[in-house]
């Protein structure tokens, strides 16, 4: 019983932290670095998502949202009425695709374009084999190939770059790509939950309430123990 509990819950916690490559290895997910807090980085993603993304993705819950508007993001500017695609695929909508998938998922999915001549979008992605979205990212990444099969470790998991390498430099350099694509996914966490920096600090203001109140409470209860020793030894 205890170990049937012990391994859905090792399930649970361990699922979103890999997924399958192609080479039926461990793709390990990179660290999106996502930070609520950090205001000036959602407003770089959302500019981002705003030039580059939104010619195909929806955002509808951000449709009354003032940072993403100051962006550009607006309902009107959405694709929404589009029927016909390219390739037959509706791109989803990436509102909450940051709870869906997790922010490290959709960084090492945009990290993870290779050129493929065998799709008709001439490329595809190491985790989500023939994706129906091309590479958007690669003007700034540059392109990349699957690389030769190399040896891994014990427990046969990789990251993206074992498995790909840069044959054309984008026009920004990997650290700059890095940084852009933790803006971007910066962004998509906070489009999934546009109140979690502002809730961690009303949390805050509770715990400190709850302290006070502690002390307090602690306080009126020696008081009241004084009066029935009191009446004890009366
Ligand atoms: C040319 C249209 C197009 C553009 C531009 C585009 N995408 Fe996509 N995207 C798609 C399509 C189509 C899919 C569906 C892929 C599939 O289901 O195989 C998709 C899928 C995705 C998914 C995976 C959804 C899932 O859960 O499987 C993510 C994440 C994503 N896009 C993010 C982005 C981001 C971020 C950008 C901007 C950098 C972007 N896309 C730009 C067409 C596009």
């Amino acid at each position: 019983m205890i170990r049937s509990i012990l391994a859905v819950f090792l399930l649970m916690v361990s699922t979103p932290l890999w997924a399958e490559g192609t080479a039926g290895e461990t793709l390990v997910l990179a660290k999106a670095g996502v930070n609520p807090a950090n205001v000036a980085s959602i407003k770089r993603g959302a500019k981002f998502f705003a030039s580059n993304c939104m010619v195909c993705h929806t955002l509808v819950y951000m449709r009354y949202d003032k940072l993403a508007q100051e962006a550009g993001i607006t309902y009107e500017k959405m694709p929404l009425n589009v029927k016909t695609w390219p390739f037959g695929v509706t791109p989803p909508d990436l509102s909450l695709e940051a709870s869906v998938r997790g922010a490290d998922w959709i960084y090492t999915y945009l990290h993870s374009f290779y050129q493929d001549a065998a799709r008709p979008t001439g490329a595809n992605n190491l985790l989500v084999a023939n994706t129906a979205m091309p590479n958007i990212v690669a003007p700034y990444q540059g392109d990349q190939m699957l690389a030769e099969h190399v040896a891994t470790d014990l427990f046969n998991q990789v990251e993206w770059y074992d498995l790909v390498k840069l044959t054309r430099q984008g026009t920004m350099s990997s650290e700059e790509f890095d940084a852009t694509m933790s803006d971007l996914v910066n962004f998509l966490a906070y489009a999934a939950e546009p109140y979690r920096a502002e809730q961690e600090r009303i949390g805050w203001w509770v715990l400190g309430f709850l302290a006070i109140l502690f002390v307090l409470m602690y306080f009126l209860k020696r008081e009241y123990w004084r009066d029935v020793k009191k009446h004890r030894e009366e």
